[in-house]
């Protein structure tokens, strides 16, 4: 029998309609359109509005889109893996609510987290399930309601954040396509630069930490910056070379939308032209695991079966990591 691979055989991104702009964020913070566009390259972020509705909410409608596209029965998934860091719940998984509300009856699930590294931590996880030749139909499902923990009076991360969610159907190939290789790394001493402090086991919630404001993202901007912007070009060239790609070898960079000029700064090490690199910040703000499924969503009819793709990202923890992966159909399905 010949090698199997994970490839992607379909994907659909979610986002909430109601859209925060930077000129309505600076009715909220002392802040400006323009300090936000330079700094971070990002315009508007979308936010899910509504009582009752978290993560699992939107993660549900990419789902229930992907089972459509692909013209899967949700009988047939064999696991669904979500990457998030504003699960519904403490506990049970996010990936279970999502199941259950789908209808998914013949799978197990369980959740990712990894930051903004959760999505491809969990596209890699998920690979090797399929690659073991034990599970044909596998979702990933990467999806965060940010503005759950974001601070609206904290200008400095506030800006940064949106709502979104997007899934793909891994599937196996035995014609080569899918997923090639991965590089997956993490620097746990790195978490004092950005994690959120209250709402653990080792700080529970209380009175005081409410006050406190200790359930929100804390991020060290600068310091995470400096970070991400080396770990993410330093894993991305690492993975093009231990594969023999040359810069022109590649049709597409997906990038985690944290902030331009990192996102610019690791096309540069790379070699690669803007035209070859997929950015939508400007549109959704930072949407930690759900950045790069809706990359993917959005340019889904421009890539070509056999197309060269490097997935990277960086995030808390830290986490980071590159996937080379060989797109396994052409167009929108
Ligand atoms: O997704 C996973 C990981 N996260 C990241 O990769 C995020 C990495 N970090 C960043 O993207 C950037 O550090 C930020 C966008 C968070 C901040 O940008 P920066 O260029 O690093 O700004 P800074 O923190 O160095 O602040 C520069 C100045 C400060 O004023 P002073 O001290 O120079 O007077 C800030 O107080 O900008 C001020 N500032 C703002 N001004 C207007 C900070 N936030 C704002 C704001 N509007 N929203």
């Amino acid at each position: 029998m010949s090698k199997i691979n994970a490839a992607i055989t379909g994907i659909q991104g979610y986002v909430p309609e109601y859209i925060l702009t930077n000129d309505e964020l600076a009715t909220m913070v002392v802040t400006s359109d323009e300090w936000i566009t330079t700094r971070t390259g990002i315009k508007e972020r979308h936010i899910l509005k509504g009582e009752g509705l978290g993560t699992s909410d939107m993660a549900v409608e990419a789902v229930k889109g992907l089972l459509k596209k692909t013209n899967t029965s949700p009988d047939e998934v064999d696991l669904v893996i979500c990457a998030t860091v504003t699960p519904d719940m403490v506990y049970p998984a996010t990936a279970n609510i999502i199941s259950d509300k789908v209808g998914i009856k013949n799978a197990f699930s369980f959740d990712i987290n990894a930051a903004c590294s959760g999505f491809i931590y969990a596209l890699v996880t998920a690979s090797k399930y399929v690659e073991s030749g034990g599970y044909k139909k596998v979702i990933v499902v990467g999806g965060d309601k940010m503005s759950s923990v974001v601070d609206y009076t904290d200008r400095t991360t506030c800006i940064i954040f949106g709502d979104a969610a997007g899934a793909v159907m891994l599937e196996p190939s035995e014609e080569g396509y899918g997923i090639q290789d991965s590089i997956l790394k993490v620097d746990g001493s790195g978490r004092v630069h950005l994690h959120q402090k209250a709402g653990g086991s080792v700080r529970p919630a209380s009175i005081e930490t409410v006050t406190n404001r200790e359930h929100f993202v804390y991020q060290e901007g600068q310091a995470v910056f400096k970070f991400a912007v080396t770990k993410m070009a330093d894993v991305s060239v690492e993975i093009m070379e231990k594969n023999n790609l040359k810069s022109e070898d590649i049709a597409w960079l997906v990038p985690h939308q944290a902030n331009l000029r990192i996102i610019e700064a690791t096309a540069r090490r790379m070699g690669l032209e803007k035209d070859k690199v997929m950015i939508n910040i400007q549109k959704y703000g930072n949407t930690t695991n759900g950045t790069i499924p809706m990359c993917l969503y959005e340019w889904e009819d421009q890539l070509k079966k056999g197309d060269n793709i490097i997935l990277s990202a960086f995030g808390g923890g830290f986490t980071w990591g590159s996937i080379y992966l060989k797109w396994a159909y052409d167009g929108k399905r």
